[in-house]
């Protein structure tokens, strides 16, 4: 039996990248090789086993064949005699190929180390096309090691192009989508994966409402340079669609809660927002009111970053609404519901004398 590292470790390793988890490949060993060592199996009929101690993944070398459409239509052939080369060419980018031995030794039978000097994003064999999720990969590939300098080599994209073409993307599952899209958008430059998905025409299939929307891009990019959380860049790449297509795309993909309800609420409140300082008192507290800032502070705090990171998007250094928001904000907050509750009032009444003490207080805001 023989154990390698595989994947990205190997490659991380090799681009002087931290390496976060480690994924190992089992040559020349059966099932049984396995169980008898203690590995525990991570599911029926999958050739994969946890370490006993560690905890890590170790695969049995496969060889895969793709056997009907979408993701369950694989079968898998593990076996003692499988080599590590049949192993390695079923994966998708020669930069994800490469084993490493515990000596250090690196084998690299397709060429994975000239890649990574070239900088190229380049697939291993026409096996890639077995599994259409591989598109969404390269392409996030794309937008991580964007600032190395790498890109999608051109007969790897005309053969994303050709995936894209014959709507096997539509047999991916929302869940496997989403997980790429998701740590796509976390990367340095989120934009460079809807570009490349752009260009190969997976864009189209997967998200079509964003096709040639620059402005979207552009300020997920700037959330991104801002380091904001998930939501945030979520909420910035739709927050040019209208309602409807901001809710089926939420929906489509099945994204979180969160990333969800800040995406809508943008679409729904970002014309406001910019319009904060002219907004008469009452449609103020409105939206403050719609984004209950006084349970979820912080859901405006984020709204509020969306909006400025929009205006930057488009060339403004600066976004006064912003100030004058959490002004309005804090000063609704300061409200005090003790006095009202006090006086005897509950119920319906309570809540109506509460947002008129709140008015009040956004009126004095706004004359101060
Ligand atoms: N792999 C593949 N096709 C997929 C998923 C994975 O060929 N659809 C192979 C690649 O060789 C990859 C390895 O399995 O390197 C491990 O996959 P995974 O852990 O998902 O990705 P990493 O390459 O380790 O990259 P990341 O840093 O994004 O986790």
């Amino acid at each position: 039996m023989h154990i390698y590292k595989v994947g990205g470790a190997v490659r991380d390793r090799l681009l002087g990248r931290p390496v976060s988890d480690i994924d190992w490949l089992v040559v020349g060993a059966t099932v049984e090789d396995m169980l008898a060592k203690g590995y525990r199996p991570v599911g029926a009929d999958f050739p994969v086993f946890l370490h006993p101690k560690t905890g890590e993944e170790y695969a049995l070398a496969r060889t895969e064949r793709k056997s009907g459409r979408g993701y369950g239509g694989f079968t898998f052939h593990a076996s003692p005699d499988v080599t590590l080369e049949e192993d390695l060419i079923r994966r998708d980018l020669t930069i994800n190929a490469m084993a490493e031995d515990e000596t250090g030794t690196v084998y690299d039978p397709y060429h994975g180390k000239d890649d990574l000097d070239q900088r190229l994003l380049r697939h291993v064999s026409p096996a890639f096309a077995e599994d259409p999720l591989r598109v969404l990969r390269v392409a996030r590939f794309a937008a991580r090691y964007a600032p190395l300098g790498f890109r999608v080599a051109d007969e790897t994209l005309e053969l994303m192009r050709q995936i894209s073409a014959s709507g096997e993307l539509q047999a991916l599952t929302a869940e496997r989508s989403w997980k790429e899209i998701e740590r796509a958008l976390m990367e340095a430059r989120p934009q460079v994966f809807f570009h490349v998905l752009g260009a190969c025409g997976a864009l189209h299939e997967l998200l079509p409402e964003l096709v040639d929307d620059a402005q979207a891009l552009a300020a997920l990019d700037q959330a991104a340079a801002h380091e904001q959380p998930l939501h945030v860049r979520w909420a910035c790449l739709l927050h040019g669609l209208a309602l409807a297509s901001i809710k089926a795309v939420n929906q489509r993909l099945k994204a979180p809660r969160e990333c969800q309800e800040l995406a809508l609420l943008t679409g729904e409140c970002l014309a406001q927002g910019n319009q904060a300082l002219e907004l008469p008192p009452t449609a103020l507290l409105e939206l403050l009111q719609k984004f209950d800032v006084y349970r979820r502070p912080q859901r405006f705090e984020d709204f509020i970053t969306v909006c400025e990171m929009v205006v930057q998007a488009d060339g403004e250094s600066s976004y006064p609404q912003a100030k004058y928001l959490r002004g309005a904000a804090a000063a609704t907050r300061a409200v005090d519901v003790r006095p009202l509750v006090q006086a005897g009032l509950t119920g319906q009444a309570l809540g109506e004398a509460l947002k008129g003490e709140r008015l009040k207080a956004v009126e004095a805001y706004k004359r101060s």
